[in-house]
């Protein structure tokens, strides 16, 4: 990459046990409510000082000049799906490609939505066979929403411990895939999960509809990739989000979190629900407002095939204005990569047959700065708020993490605004063979990611370490009433 700005970094220090301090001068500190020229100290891998001038600083300390960067908290992907064995396949990344990804990207946390595990397990077993995964992989930190594949009374018990002892305080239901939960079960879980002070979040698509669609399609020999779009149109997905609405409302209130919204309807519904103060959220994607159905067209459009599929190209437009009007509440990647040249190849003969979803930790925040931040579409604040505070907010992640407060943990990215990159695979991180988004431009660039105080990617490399991310208990979930806040339990 050739930088317009780069930093020369004395790393065998940086990774020595001895540094401890660090001292990010004269950069632009954005959090999710202003933007102002100061410096940072960073002791033991939390933010100890944050002021116009700082002089007083241990004498090792290293000093890194950020005048003319953007500093701010860590990006916070809440949707990601690494080593997802999705029965077909195994997503390509690995909790230590997938972060090392996520890290050279501005992302300094990921919660990570469990694959379904064996028939009949309980919310525990996937939890176990997660913390495996990550433990001695993941490089900068991360948590995992629970998954919740049936209901029974064992289900409905395990859950308070699963939010006070392990402190995973989200789970996702299915409304379509092999494990979709019935209203019955949807409502259980939705009045249980509130309850115990969880934050329920749903993959909301019609499957009947679906399955109804794509049976009529392969019998007419539709089979190209495209026609997986036309399997699952956007009212599949906007039906669904109605239903789990009207169903959390049923349960009493229950707050919910639409991931991977796709589509103006669906926008309108989570409109329509907050203004009448119900407690819902909402998530997009950046391909969803940067790619669209037209990628169906192209000779390797199996790379475009995840579910909700790409939309029309009007929907990009209802989902940018959600994002400025404050009815989109977060920006996550659902990064599930699966090679194009190999796993994507099952669907080529038919769509049904191909793994479900693309790659894009790394992208999420350069995307968004450049086309939300650089265009004028989104405030800095806006951006911080969308990409890490409001997400550590919804996930029980305040303010330890999407904060820039003094006691913070030190999880910051450097972006510099005149840096252009054009985005080519060869220059990113993860472990498949494609991006989404080759040959976009980028105005704008995560040139440093810092974990708890340690330096995880520079100049576009990675520096960080296998094994230096840690789990993090996440915080029960509490709502007020005003549909789109939140109440974080400790303010
Ligand atoms: O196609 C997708 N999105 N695959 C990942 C699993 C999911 O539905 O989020
Ligand atoms: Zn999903
Ligand atoms: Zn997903």
């Amino acid at each position: 990459m050739i930088a317009h700005r780069s930093f020369s970094l004395d790393l065998d220090r940086q990774s020595a046990d001895a540094l401890n301090a660090t001292l990010i001068r004269q950069g632009l500190v954005v959090d999710h409510q202003q933007a102002q020229k100061a410096d940072i100290l960073i002791l033991d891998g939390k933010i100890a000082d944050v002021a116009p001038v700082i002089s007083d600083y241990p004498a090792d300390t290293q000093i890194i000049d950020a005048s003319g960067l953007y500093v701010m908290p860590g990006g916070i992907d809440v949707h990601t799906h690494f080593n997802i064995d999705v029965g077909i396949a195994r997503s390509r990344d690995d909790f230590y490609t997938g972060t090392r990804a996520a890290a050279c990207g501005g992302t300094t946390t990921v919660v990570d939505h469990m694959g379904f595990g064996p028939k009949g397990c309980n919310l525990h077993h996937q939890l176990a066979v997660y913390k495996d995964y990550a433990r001695d992989t993941a490089v900068i930190d991360y948590s995992f929403h629970g998954v919740i594949q049936h209901i029974n009374d064992e289900i409905l018990s395990e859950m308070a411990s699963m939010v006070e002892e392990e402190g995973i305080s989200s789970f996702k239901l299915y409304l379509t895939y092999g494990y979709k939960l019935d209203d019955e079960s949807v409502l259980k879980a939705l009045i249980q999960l509130n309850k115990v002070n969880a934050l329920t979040t749903v993959h909301p698509e019609n499957d009947a509809a679906i399955a109804m669609r794509r049976e009529m399609l392969l019998e007419q020999g539709k089979t190209a990739p495209k026609y997986h779009a036309e399997s699952r149109p956007l009212e599949c997905e906007a039906e669904a989000i109605a239903r789990m609405i009207n169903l959390a409302k049923l349960a009493g209130d229950a707050p919910l979190y639409i991931v991977h919204l796709s589509n103006g309807l669906g926008l309108d519904y989570v409109r329509l629900a907050r203004r009448n103060k119900q407690p819902v959220w909402a998530e997009t994607c950046p391909q969803y407002l940067l790619l669209d159905e037209r990628c169906y067209e192209r000779d390797d459009a199996l790379k475009f095939i995840l579910s909700p599929p790409l939309r029309p190209e009007e929907e990009r437009e209802k989902l940018w204005q959600g994002l400025m009007d404050g009815s989109i509440d977060t920006v996550a990647t659902d990064h599930c990569s699966f090679t194009y040249h190999e796993q994507k190849q099952r669907g080529k003969d038919n769509f049904s047959a191909c793994p479900n979803g693309m790659p894009g930790v790394e992208n999420r925040m350069p995307l968004l700065f450049s086309e939300g931040v650089m265009t004028g579409r989104i405030s800095l604040s806006r951006f911080v708020e969308l990409t890490s505070y409001l997400p550590a907010r919804l996930f029980g992640l305040y303010p330890q993490k999407g904060s820039l407060a003094k006691g913070a943990d030190a999880d910051l990215v450097l972006f510099d605004p005149e840096q252009q990159i054009t985005i080519t695979h060869n220059l990113l991180h993860d472990n498949t063979d494609y991006t989404p988004y080759e040959a976009m431009k980028c105005h704008g660039w995560p040139m440093m990611t810092i974990s708890r105080g340690k330096v995880v990617a520079c100049n576009g490399e990675f520096t960080g370490k296998a094994g230096n991310g840690r789990f993090i208990r996440r915080k029960p979930f509490h709502a007020d009433q005003e549909g789109g806040t939140v109440v974080n339990e400790e303010e």
